[in-house]
């Protein structure tokens, strides 16, 4: 099939954001940016600090409206559709591990949330032993003993458990888009690592489409089948298959020096 006619679930076409246009504070973080994404595609995003990518997540996630361009979920253009309208469709992970879960709220209760997000029925319904089963079974697929601790407060969990069980969340329903934001940037390296694992399991096991923003470009090369690197609000490197297979972290460090005429500014961009 010719690249035009394979269905995109994702279409991000000539869109510009400015934050605080016309006052000392005016910055251009996302200038004419283009990005299409086809069903089960694994997209890793890496650029310095202010390159815009959390930004691009946030107008995918309709967290602010954009200025111009169309962003299109699924066929559907989305531009004007709230955040927790497209929430219904989108999941996503953020950096904090407190954000995703609420602390005060047991595990079966946190995944009844999000097993019913969008539907009517609410947790005034009670979790039935079906739904306690579904969850185990996914629990005991993330390996850190959750499933036998249904009845735990999250806030009891560590930052690694909590970003595992907010992964699960997000994907339990499987949503049409997977947005990540460094949600393994404030884990000790051994738990970031074990995340990430996790990640590519859940993603490649339900062919979730997702972009995912990290800093760690030997991450951003690891994980995925595409790879964008983001500067000054535009996407400036695009590699795919078999080149991003090809391409080492000294090979990434050279064509991103060479497509912004800059050097790398931010340290955590080379931690391995
Ligand atoms: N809500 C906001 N209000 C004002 N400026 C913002 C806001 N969000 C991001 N910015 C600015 O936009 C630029 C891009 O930010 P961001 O997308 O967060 O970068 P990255 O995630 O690549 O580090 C930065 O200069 C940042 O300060
Ligand atoms: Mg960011």
């Amino acid at each position: 099939m010719p690249p035009e006619r394979v269905r995109k679930v994702l279409k991000v076409k000539n869109i510009c954001k400015t934050f605080n246009p016309g006052s000392i504070n005016e910055k251009c973080a996302l200038n004419r940016v283009d990005l299409f994404l086809e069903p089960g595609d694994f997209v890793t995003i890496i650029g310095g600090n202010g390159a815009g990518k959390s930004t691009l997540l946030n107008i995918i996630a309709g967290v602010f409206p954009v200025d111009r361009g169309t962003i299109v979920l699924d066929g559907i253009a989305v531009n004007n559709s709230r955040e927790h309208e497209r929430a219904k469709f989108i999941g996503r992970v953020f950096q904090d591990p407190m954000m995703g879960t609420a602390a005060s709220m047991t595990i079966e209760e946190n995944l009844a949330m999000a097993l019913r997000r969008g539907k009517s029925r609410g947790l005034r319904w009670g979790i039935t032993r079906q739904e306690q089963d579904f969850f185990r079974e996914h629990l005991a697929q993330l390996e850190l003993g959750l499933e036998n601790r249904l009845k735990a407060k999250v806030g009891l969990l560590s930052g690694g458990q909590r970003q595992a069980l907010t992964l699960l969340m997000a994907t339990i329903v499987s949503p049409k888009l997977l947005l990540l934001d460094e949600h393994s940037a404030a884990l000790d390296p051994k738990t970031a690592s074990k995340v990430l694992e996790l990640t590519q399991k859940i993603v490649n096991g339900h062919s979730l489409t997702t972009l995912m923003v990290t800093h760690n470009m030997r991450d951003a090369l690891k994980y995925g089948n595409r790879t964008i690197m983001m500067h000054e609000g535009q996407i400036i490197l695009d590699l795919a298959g078999r080149e991003k297979q090809n391409t080492c972290v000294e090979d990434l460090l050279k064509m991103f020096e060479r497509a912004s005429g800059d050097t790398i500014d931010n340290d955590r961009m080379l931690l391995a």
